[in-house]
């Protein structure tokens, strides 16, 4: 008996195959229990023996049952697992259908505008973004008690002399130190303010600055490399309007707005109502900032623009949340698949 129940249980595949074989020798009215009601008419000694010995049996039978339970339960589990496989380093969307990588909308803006401003002879810079008080201020027309260091939000460190630099114009500082007049060159990177976001703020964000340095440049040559620049951009004429603007270091300043391309110019939350996107903050460079660049301000003379790349991105791609440039959103991201 003991022969054929191993037997059968060793068959026994599923939990209900085991169940059954439990059911077949030591239920109720299973093989265990017949053979001691079949000792009904036996004598004593026969019955003590019997019994003692199905009873051995019974324990045995009951031993190998929950161990082939608690076996085939953990085969059923780990079945679970191999069937759910699921490699958590890769994301959801790569798991089920391959999306081409793509670049930053930012960076494809970026790279055009270094190509538009190399091919008209211009050099790339790059620059720090932590700043000392010299280049991002001083320097730049900027002293200590200067009201327009509350135009932007600074971002100090503790030893209140380093900062994130508020906008690329050090690079303008840093770029008279490495090159000699006549130069031309951008420098295009992040830059930071300690400022409330909303629609169209970042606290951080990229900006492009470009410096040209020569004899005799006048604001007929800022205002056209600017048309140029936008032209090739959007790929056509944007409507613009050229605004008095105010910066320490330049003089004529100048705001070069372009109409909304969000709205068409009926106001949203991007131009603030105004119809108007403010992208191109620009002027002739300030002689005192050319000096402390030990430019002879005699012979030479310049302009320098700081365009806002963020703003320029979302009017060409139609972008109403400067926040998803930084949302880190796949969705977002795969948008714009020019890799
Ligand atoms: N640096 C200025 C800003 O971020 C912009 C600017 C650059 C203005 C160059 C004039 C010339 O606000």
């Amino acid at each position: 008996l003991s022969k054929q129940f191993e037997a059968e249980l060793g068959e026994a595949a599923s939990q209900a195959d085991i169940l059954a074989v439990k059911a077949k020798y030591i239920g109720k009215k299973g093989e265990i229990s017949s053979i001691l009601k079949g000792m009904k008419d036996a004598s004593p000694e026969e019955k003590k023996t019997v019994g003692k010995e199905s009873n051995r049996l019974k324990q045995e039978m009951h031993k190998a049952i929950s161990q082939a339970l608690s076996e085939r339960e953990k085969q059923e589990i780990e079945e679970q697992l191999r069937q759910n496989r699921q490699d958590i380093s890769l994301t959801k969307s790569l798991l089920g259908q391959r999306h081409p990588a793509a670049y930053h909308p930012v960076t494809i803006v970026q790279r055009e505008i270094e190509d538009i401003f190399t091919s008209m002879g211009f050099t790339i810079l790059n620059g720090p973004h932590i700043e000392d008080d010299y280049h991002n201020f001083e320097a730049l027309n900027i002293p200590e008690t200067h009201p327009a260091r509350d135009m932007q939000d600074t971002f100090w460190f503790s030893d209140m002399k380093h900062l994130l630099r508020t906008h690329t114009s050090p690079m303008q500082v840093r770029g008279m130190e490495t090159h000699t007049a006549p130069f031309k060159f951008v420098c295009p990177g992040k830059v930071f303010r300690c400022e409330d976001t909303d629609a169209s703020h970042e606290m951080v964000f990229h900006q492009l600055e470009g410096m040209m340095v020569g004899e005799n440049i006048s604001v007929a040559n800022l205002i056209y490399f600017m048309k140029v620049l936008l032209a090739e951009i959007f790929g056509k004429e944007v409507e613009v309007r050229l605004r008095p603007g105010y910066f320490p270091f330049v003089e004529p300043g100048f705001e070069l707005d372009i109409k909304c391309l969000i709205c068409g110019g009926s106001g949203c939350s991007v131009c603030k109502q105004t119809g108007w996107v403010e992208l191109l903050p620009c002027g002739m460079v300030h002689p005192r900032v050319l000096e402390y660049g030990q430019v002879d301000t005699d012979k030479y003379n310049g302009f320098a623009f700081g365009l806002g790349l963020d703003r320029l991105v979302m009017m060409r791609y139609g972008i109403d949340d400067i926040r998803y440039l930084h949302s880190g959103d796949l969705r977002f991201g795969q948008q714009f698949s020019e890799y």
